[in-house]
């Protein structure tokens, strides 16, 4: 069975993006979905001071479970239209440690947010430069005004067929 890694960028204890990230995974059947959570990591800011020898143990445990699982999805909340700087940060320990670290793997990129931009700045940004770290995105997915549209639990309407869909091409790209 195929192995899949998700994680969301925040280190928010109430992350809407991992509420989103956790139903998501809730959705997937065929393959083995595992939630990391990232959360609380405290990883120091990357600085080239610490090339090449000093690596986070976090950062060296993440780069052997993405070597150890076929797939990712990956969710970022926006921040300032920007990538948040708890993935950012992330994100750049992980190009300093291997080029195309997600392998050509498929990746499903996902973001919400409490407005109705649904961080789809910050997304449509890391769809163009996650690529560069060896991501074939698969899918993308956007949440517009999370709390409208995500209660009890679940999302709502169309939003939700959205979802399933692509998760569908998601898993098909897995295969
Ligand atoms: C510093 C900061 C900047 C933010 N900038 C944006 C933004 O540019 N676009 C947006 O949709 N939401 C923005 N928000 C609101 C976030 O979408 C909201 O905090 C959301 O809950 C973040 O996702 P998370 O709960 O998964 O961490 C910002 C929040 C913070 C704290």
């Amino acid at each position: 069975m195929k192995k899949i890694l998700a994680f969301a960028g925040s280190n928010s204890s109430q992350s809407i993006n991992y509420q989103l990230l956790n139903y998501t995974a809730s959705l997937i059947n065929e393959v083995e979905v595992k939630v990391l959570d990232i959360k609380k990591w405290d990883v120091p800011i990357y600085s080239l001071d610490m090339d090449p020898d000093q690596t986070p143990d976090l950062i060296a445990s993440l780069i052997k479970q993405i070597q150890e699982h076929d797939g990712f999805i990956i969710a970022s909340p926006e921040h300032n239209g920007g990538t948040p700087a708890f993935l950012k940060n992330i994100l750049d320990w992980l190009s300093r440690r291997g080029e195309k670290v997600f392998s050509n793997k498929p990746v499903f990129m996902m973001s919400t947010s409490p407005g109705p931009g649904a961080g789809a700045t910050n997304l449509k940004y890391l769809i163009h430069s996650l690529p560069y770290q060896g991501a074939s995105i698969a899918a993308t997915y956007t949440l517009p005004s999370f709390y409208d549209n995500f209660k009890e639990g679940t999302v709502q309407g169309d939003y939700l067929g959205q979802l399933k869909e692509s998760i569908g091409e998601f898993v098909e790209a897995l295969k």
